[in-house]
Formats: structure tokens, sequence, C-alpha cells
């Protein structure tokens, strides 16, 4: 297993443009291997005295817990760090709050609202820095999915995604997830709810390498036709509740994933949603609740690739 290759004395994870099609190829694969090993009772100690801080601003089921086990797993330690509990909610800043972090620590993870706030924490820490969720991307989230969609289909390339609903931080670095992977990938969205035009542009610049084509579209019908892969989010990421009137009336009908939409898709498709979902909402409780669900084995391989990601920054392999 190769290092993850960087120019720079540390690797931050902010997005899934931060990752070359290598680079992820080597995390998929290590997380498989961690993964068989840990299932056999045969774990390694990879980050045995290593520590992880986790900031978190918002909420987290998923993210907080398999960062931690991840880190028990393999030996170390995780440390949750409230914004609201450290001296980041009395005005230290961000800049100052990574200098001092970086002294203790061998890696942040942080879910931030504002983008830019985990670039600042990248910017100053001398050790690696990991978007646990941003308001823009979600890279953990896309590593998990391009391993299901791996171990289900057996193969990444030449594979065909549709999304559904709202073009938010997960879609954005799904989109390049899928082109860097040659995965194409259909968004289906209201206007006004696209996808970052930035994180289009750059996917179908990846996507021109690999095969993949990234498509926008309103038409949900049409996106969903011969999918391999059905995908969703919520309708109100968090951030936004105070627009979820507005929303539900936008999304609702039409851009709900339910039984009429999975027969469009390949007869052996399967159901993707990165969860917390709200059933009959942006899915319907018998697609996800269905035979065509892998939103569990999604959930479990969190803890997988991201247990890789931490052993390749940490450079443990
Ligand atoms: N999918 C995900 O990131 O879940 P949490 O918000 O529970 O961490
Ligand atoms: N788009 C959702 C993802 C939650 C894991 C949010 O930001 O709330």
């Amino acid at each position: 297993m190769k290092t993850l290759k960087t120019s720079l004395s540390k690797k931050d994870v902010l997005s899934i443009a931060d990752l070359s099609a290598r680079e992820i190829n080597s995390i998929l694969t290590l997380a498989g291997k961690l993964k068989r090993e840990h299932k056999s009772g045969n774990a390694r100690p990879l980050l045995r005295g290593k520590t992880l801080g986790m900031i978190f601003q918002k909420p987290s089921t998923r993210t907080r817990v398999s960062f931690e086990v991840g880190m028990y797993q393999l030996g170390g330690e995780a440390m949750y760090l409230s914004a609201s509990d450290i001296q980041l909610s009395r005005g230290e800043t961000i800049q100052d709050t990574a200098k001092t972090l970086s002294l203790y620590l061998d890696c942040i993870m942080a879910r931030v609202y504002d983008h830019k706030d985990v670039q600042t924490l990248a910017d100053y820490a001398s050790i690696p820095v990991i978007n646990g969720l941003s308001d823009e991307f979600h890279p953990c989230q896309i590593l998990a999915d391009l391993l299901t969609m791996q171990e289900h289909k057996k193969k990444l390339k030449g594979l065909s995604l549709t999304w559904l609903g709202d073009g938010d931080n997960v879609c954005n670095d799904l989109m390049l997830g899928c082109a860097k992977t040659g995965v194409s990938m259909t968004v289906a969205c209201p206007k006004g709810y696209e996808p970052l035009e930035e994180a289009v542009r750059l996917a179908r610049t990846e996507g021109k390498k690999t095969g993949a084509d990234i498509v926008i579209t309103e038409d949900p019908t049409a996106a969903a036709k011969d999918a391999d892969i059905v995908v969703t989010d919520t309708f109100v990421s968090i951030g936004k509740e105070g627009e979820r009137a507005t929303r539900e009336a936008t999304f609702l009908p039409k851009y709900q994933v339910n039984s009429d939409i999975m027969r469009l898709a390949k007869k052996d498709a399967i159901f993707m949603h990165c969860l917390p979902a709200k059933r009959g909402m942006e899915v319907t409780a018998d697609v996800i609740d269905g035979k065509s669900s892998v939103v569990w084995p999604e959930a479990e391989n969190r803890l997988h690739v991201q247990k890789a990601l931490l052993c390749l920054i940490m450079k443990a392999i």
C-alpha cells in the first residue's frame, strides 16, 4: 500500500477534490482490507499512540461514532470537542485554535457550517485536517458510498448513478467522486437547488478523463431511467431548517424517491442515502427499508473508509 502522495508536508482532505483517482483507489483498497481484518479478528493497532481531535459545530451520529470507534479499533484515541465547549465559543480564533491543537493532536476532523472554517483550520494547523461535513462538501461520506457501490456492483467504472433532490454538500462531493472513478452521474433537482457550479465544472473536467458523464436536469423520470444506483439526501440539511416549508413544497412530490422511480431504474438497482433520512419526504419507507436499499452497509462503510483515510494521512501504512 502506497502512502498518499502529496507535495505538502501534510495531507488535508476537505473535499473529494483533494484526492486523486489513485488516492481514492488506495483508500478503498485499504478500507476493504481493514474491514476483512476487523471482521476476522485480525485488526492491527496501526494508530497506537495517535490522537484525533473532532471539532463539531453541528450534530452528528455516524460521523462522530465511526471516527471515535475507528480510532479506538486502530489502537489510538479520539477526542470529541464540541465547538460550544471550547474557547472558540468565546471568540478565540480558528487560527489560534488550529495552532494550539496542532501541539497536542496528530489529526483534526471538523464538522462545520461555513466551509471556510475548515479551510482556515487546515491552513493554520500543522497536522492533517479532515472535513467531517461542511455546508459545501462531505468527502468521508463519498468514500463510504464508493466502497458500497464497488462492493454491490463489483466495479465502479461504467456505472450510472442518479441523484434526486437537493444539490447539497453530499451531492457536490459525490459528483467529484463519481467523475474521478468513471461513474456517470445525473442530478435531478429543481431550479435553484443545483449543486455548486464550481463542483459541476470540476466533475465534468475529471469525467472527461474517465468517461463519466455529469448531467444536471430538472426531470427526475428521465434521470432515473436505467440507473444502477439511485441516491438522495434530506431536503433540509443542517442549517436550512428555516427553509423547511419552502423546500418541502418545492421538492414534493416530484423529487421523492419512491417505488415508481425505482421501477424506472435497472432491475438490480441499489438505493443509497447518507442518513439521517426522513421517510415520506425524500424517500418512501418501502424503498429505504426495501430489498434494493443498501443504506446500512453504506453507514457501516463510513467506519472502514475513515480508518483507511486516517492510516494513510497519519502515514501509518
Ligand atoms: N451521514 C452522516 O454524516 O451522518 P451524521 O450526520 O449522523 O454524522
Ligand atoms: N446534507 C445533509 C447531510 C447529513 C449527513 C446535511 O448537511 O445535513
